[in-house]
Parts: C-alpha cells; structure tokens; sequence
C-alpha cells in the first residue's frame, strides 16, 4: 500500500488518482448531479489487510470492529471469509452486519450502554455474545432473557489496567475510563450470572485502546487475562474464547514523499510474542477494525476559494469537519495532497467550509501550493471517517464510493439528497 506521485499524477498503489478520480466526477455528476467531496476506497487493500490476519494468526478468530468503517459492500465482502467475525456496538450496527451476511452467531455486541431494546435484539438473533461492561448490564441481560425464555451469551469486558502509549482520548484500558469491569468486579459478576436461568459465560475480553504501534501492551493484557480465565473456570464456568479487542495502528505519515517503511502495528511481532503462550486451552479473538479499513480510504475533495493571509494562504475546502471529523475531534494529522503533483510548497492552510473554528484539516504546516478547483486526497481516511460523519449545517452525507484491479466503478453510497435529509421533518 502506497502513495507516489508518477508523471505528475498521484498513484495510489497502481491506480492512477487523477485519471480515476476524473472518471468519478464525471459519473456522479452525470448519475446524481452531484459535484462534491467524496470518500474514495480501494477494496482490495481492505481485503489484503484483512488477510494478514488470516496470515500472521491462522488459528484464531477475527472480529472486525463495524465502527470504523461500516459499508455494507466492506461487511459482505468479509462475510465470506471464515475467520471473520464483526464487532458491533448498537442495534444498527447489528442489523448492518446481518444485512450484509454475518448470522448472528458471527456477531458480538460491545459497548457501555445497551439498552433493552438492543438487547432483546442481540438476544432474537442468537448473538455469538454480549460483551458486558457492568454488573447493572448482566443484571438486564439476565432478566430479559429469563422473561423471554431465551438463552443469552454473554462475556466480561475486563479493564485490564494497562498503560498504553496513545491519544488521551481513545484510550480504554485505564481503571479510571468508563469501560469494562474493573478485576474486583469479577466476584461478584460470576455470582450474579449464577443466579440467572438464561445467561451463560462464555469468554473474557480486553480492549486497551486505539491507534496502538507496541505489540508489548497485547502480550501484558494476555498475561492478565490467562490467570483470570483459569480463575473464573475454577468457579464453575468454562470458557470458549479470550478476545484481545482491537486498537492494530497505522501509519498517518505515510505519504508520496516517504520513502520509509510504514511505522505501523507488526502483526507478525504479535504473532511471536504470543507463541509464549500458546497453546491456548480457549480460543483468541482480535477485533482489528483500523487497521484494515483506514489504509483502505481516503477523502477526495476540491478546493473552492484560496484565501491570502499574511504570510500564509487558506485554502477552502468542499468537505468539512462533518465529512472528516478526526482532524477537528483529535487534532489527528491526515497528510493531504493535490492528485496532481504542485512542486512548489508553500504555508497553507486547509479548511472546510462549516461555521466552526476548529474546521481545519491541516494547519501552519508546509503544504504543496493549492488553487482554485484544485483536487485533493486526505490520505489515510478509511476508518472512522465516513461512519463519523454529520450533517452539521444541514450538509446531506457525502457520497462513498469503491474501486478494484477490475477497473470496477461502484457507487457504494450515493449522496444522500437534501430532501432525505429534510424529510424526517416534515409534519
Ligand atoms: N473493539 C472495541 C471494543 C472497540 O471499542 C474498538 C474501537 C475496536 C475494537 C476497534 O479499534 P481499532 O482496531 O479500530 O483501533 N474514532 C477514533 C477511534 C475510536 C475507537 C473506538 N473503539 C479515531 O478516529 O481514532
């Protein structure tokens, strides 16, 4: 997977951004009339990156977190490989997946607050398992599945209490965040699922944090978690699977210009440093969602004014902090280049058009000069950007579409058109 500019045009592995993206204008136009930002995917670098988990991990079992990047042509695509599962973390999400292939029992359901109605969901579709995260949600899941008579599987969310080396804001795996059970916990959530006809026990899972590069921080969590699992089986409960959650991180830095290696998460590092610990008497689940998706995308977008400061420009941009939110949420850095090649650099700064300050997607950093009806690349921006998306200032969710070595064009997602959005209000 890689970026490089070959005669004046940005090439995304071999594909060839300027002339692709032309084909693309043109076709959304002439199609929906639609002349603006767009999220563009490669379906087969999501398919090779979700294959190094088949690689690196042969044995073991694949969770892919929806989250990150939720299109249905991505979820059906990975319902026909045996090792995938998916991650979810609402009704939606539920729904999505099943929609796209995944049978409920290739399905678990994580997050802080399902709410009954999600969970007599999960539970109707014989969910693979509900990742609980308090002991007031065992309780919910043991009394709706004793009232409907209807078994549910459940597994502890454990907050391991590990450090990792990550953005403040998604970090999970801390005592002090809102997720998962803390270990003295434990006790009592056994005693708890004990005492409900319809819940069974079935794993433990961890999930530390996002955008991780160490391997060390999965190795120290499995260490936890092992003890713990032989532990709760002394009570009583055998255990199918331990999941180690997700959090694989890339390479933002990745651009045409570096030449370097991608400093991204080692899956093969990973792979040997579990074999300490292998065999596993239990299954081992990862729940990869970055990693796979976020090389998989990137946001092509126009520039519409160039704005001269002192010292410095402003280019303005067709997508806005609603069509990417990361830069504005985490100050996370996309790198963004012109599909075809400036070699003049210049202080720009890149910012959407939305009534905010923080809409910014680079700021005071050294950028190829931009103009006018320039088109653009935000590098890197498969995962949690299309599925973060809003419509903050009434602006309708922008299109997504995918390509493949076929030459194959599909319009995964159409622009959603201003009466669809409005017609949610109308009396
Ligand atoms: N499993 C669980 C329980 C999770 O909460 C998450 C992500 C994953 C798996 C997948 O993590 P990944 O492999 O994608 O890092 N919006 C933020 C990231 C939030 C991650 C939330 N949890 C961002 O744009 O960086």
């Amino acid at each position: 997977m890689s970026f490089e500019y070959i005669s004046g045009s940005l090439h995304w592995d071999n594909t060839d951004l300027s002339g692709l993206t032309e084909n693309i204008a043109q076709l959304l136009k002439e199609k929906y009339a639609y002349t603006g930002a767009y999220y563009l995917y490669n379906t087969d670098i999501f398919l090779q990156r979700a294959s190094l988990f088949e690689k690196y991990f042969p044995d073991d079992y694949f969770y892919y977190s929806v989250k990150s990047l939720s299109n249905i042509h991505f979820l059906s695509h990975l319902s026909h490989k045996e090792q995938f599962g998916t991650d979810v973390v609402s009704s939606g999400e539920m729904v999505r997946a099943a929609r796209a292939g995944f049978q409920g029992e290739r399905i678990v359901f994580a997050g802080v607050g399902k709410t009954a109605a999600e969970i007599q969901l999960g539970i109707d579709m014989q969910i693979h398992s509900f990742h609980v995260e308090s002991l007031a949600e065992i309780r919910l899941i043991g009394q709706i599945s004793s009232d409907i008579q209807k078994n549910a599987r459940i597994s502890l969310r454990i907050n391991p209490d590990v450090h990792v080396d990550t953005h403040k804001h998604i970090t999970t795996g801390k005592e002090e965040n809102k997720f998962g059970l803390a270990l003295k916990e434990i006790p009592a959530a056994l005693d708890l699922i004990k005492s409900f006809s319809h819940v069974s026990l079935v794993g433990i899972q961890s999930h530390i944090g996002s955008q991780i590069l160490d391997h060390q921080p999965y190795l120290n969590t499995l260490g936890k978690l092992t003890p713990i699992a032989k532990e709760i089986e002394k009570t009583g409960f055998p255990l199918e699977y331990i999941s180690l959650g997700g959090g694989f991180g890339i390479d933002y830095k990745q651009n045409p210009y570096s030449k370097k290696i991608p400093e991204e998460f080692s899956l093969e590092t990973l792979s040997n440093g579990l074999h300490a610990f292998r065999p596993l008497p239990w299954k081992l689940y990862f729940e990869p969602g970055r990693f796979i998706s976020a090389p998989s995308g990137v946001l092509i977008t126009n520039v519409t004014y160039k704005k001269d400061k002192n010292g410095f420009s402003i280019a303005i941009t067709d997508a806005g902090m609603g069509d990417l939110m990361r830069p504005a949420l985490y100050g996370a850095v996309h790198p963004i280049f012109p599909v075809r090649e400036k070699h003049q650099i210049s202080k720009v700064d890149i910012a959407g058009p939305i009534c905010e300050s923080t809409d910014y997607f680079s700021r005071q950093t050294e950028s190829p000069e931009l103009s006018e009806g320039d088109r653009l690349a935000i590098l890197h921006a498969g995962a949690y950007g299309a599925t973060m998306g809003s419509i903050y200032n009434t602006r309708p969710l922008i299109p997504e579409v995918a390509f493949d070595h076929t030459g194959t064009i599909s319009v995964i997602r159409r622009p959603q058109t201003l009466d669809e959005l409005l017609t949610l209000e109308m009396q």
